[in-house]
């Protein structure tokens, strides 16, 4: 088979290098991909949402599937567009991806279904909004862009004053149409915990859980990021958590779906809280998470390709998902200065020295034949345990051989205990 990735981070490098696990490949093409993806995929200047571009390329070079990895193109209509040409393609089409495309409709459906979430009301004038804010009178009060706007969307205010946000997001048009309307929700308190799953429309089969540390420095001090590491298995989520998920959220979600004609054929991730009063909603995205993906994809045992073409086809009641009993962490390396400003272009050293790790690419270019950082976040270095303790050991052992100017880390990913 001939597959095309679309995407170039570190989500899409751990899904190029499963994807190339599977016997059923002859070849991968990734879009735009990467530094460390060239070594695995034919990296193609596409841009991630380039529809156009994007279909035309999958056509003129007879590809059998793509994988539409990032949100933007899914809410978009990628695969929608490669399936008008008859090309296979794997991800929601662009009426069930606005579960992550539009807050405003993931909570009208939650509630509607009854799916467990913070209480919340939605505006779209902001005169409004803060008469709510006013008349609630509870801090934190969380305001949320309707729409899709790179992970920065959403403000927890701790009184009236952090509260006019609102004004920036729809009278100034902070993000865009994505802030014209708003959602004003409850603040929720718990640990939180991703949990990834495969859905062909009818059947849902949850991944191993994971969790990641937003903030960009140790014990969570600093400003949200895209994300500083990841861990899995949450030591949170035990069997009793997961059957609550199962018979409160995941399944009810994937009905919900279906009853409104939008069926989600994909993979929905479910960011959840565990709250005191029980497991809530507190995201849906219509994709792989990143860098979520990094340590649940090496933990699976079936073939990745092999379950994406049961999901196309809406057979995935008849296959069986395994998974390693192991933990994996991925420990990110970012750009000195993220996630405000940074300099790209210094080269990396040491990757070939790193044993039996898997770094995954986020940020990196190839210049003169060298690797160079060429973003905030620029690799995951993954590490696989027998338990956590022991994969959060082998993945620090990996980042100390790798370094590069000013660059910088946690060294505190996967101790979290809550
Ligand atoms: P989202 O983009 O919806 O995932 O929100 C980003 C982050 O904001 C979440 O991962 C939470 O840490 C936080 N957050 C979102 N909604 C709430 C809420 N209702 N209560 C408390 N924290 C929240
Ligand atoms: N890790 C959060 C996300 O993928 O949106």
């Amino acid at each position: 088979m001939k597959i095309l990735v679309v995407g170039g981070g570190g989500r899409e490098h751990a899904i190029v290098w499963k994807i190339a696990q599977s016997p059923k490949v002859d070849k991968i093409y990734c879009a735009p991909g990467n530094g460390g993806i060239a070594e695995l995929a034919e990296c193609v200047d596409i841009a991630a949402t380039d529809i156009e571009n994007m279909v035309k390329f999958a056509k003129d070079n007879a590809i059998d599937l793509v994988m539409v990895a990032p949100d933007d193109p899914l809410v978009l209509g990628m695969v929608d567009a490669m399936e008008k040409e008859g090309i296979r393609a794997f991800g929601p089409r662009a009426n069930a991806a606005i579960i992550e495309g539009s807050k405003a409709f993931s909570k009208e459906l939650m509630k509607k279904y009854n799916i467990p979430t913070a209480n919340y009301e939605v505006f779209t004038d902001s005169t409004s909004a803060i008469d709510y804010i006013k008349a609630q009178n509870t801090f934190p009060t969380v305001i949320k862009a309707d729409g899709l706007a790179l992970g920065k969307g959403v403000i927890i205010a701790k009184n009236l004053e952090e509260a006019e946000a609102v004004h920036e997001m729809i009278d100034d048009g902070k993000f865009g149409k994505s802030g014209s309307r708003v959602v004003i929700e409850e603040f929720l308190t718990g640990p939180e915990v991703s949990v990834l799953a495969f859905t062909d429309g009818k059947t849902v089969k949850p991944m191993v859980s994971a969790q990641d540390h937003k903030r960009a420095y140790d014990n969570d001090e600093g400003l949200n990021t895209g994300g500083m590491g990841t861990f899995s298995p949450s030591r949170l989520y035990d069997d009793a958590k997961a059957e609550e998920c199962m018979k409160n959220i995941f399944v009810p979600t994937i009905k919900a779906m279906s009853s409104e004609g939008r069926p989600f054929k994909g993979v929905l991730y479910f960011g959840l809280m565990m709250t005191a009063n029980g497991v809530k909603v507190i995201e849906y995205n219509c994709r792989f998470g990143d860098p979520e993906t990094q340590v649940v994809l090496p933990r699976l045992k079936t073939d990745l390709v092999e379950i994406m073409e049961a999901v196309i086809d809406e057979r995935l009641d008849e296959i069986n998902i395994e998974w390693e009993d192991n933990a994996a962490v991925c420990v990110v390396m970012a750009s000195g200065g993220y996630p405000v400003s940074y300099k790209k272009g210094y080269e990396i050293s040491g990757l070939d020295n790193v044993g039996d790790l898997t770094v995954f690419h986020a940020g990196t270019a190839v210049k003169d034949g060298k690797i160079v950082t060429n973003g905030g976040r620029v690799l995951g270095v993954t590490a696989i345990g027998k338990d956590l303790d022991e994969a959060i050991k082998n993945a620090y052992a990996g980042v100390a051989k790798i370094s590069w100017t000013d660059e910088f880390h946690r060294s505190d990913i996967g101790i979290k205990k809550y």
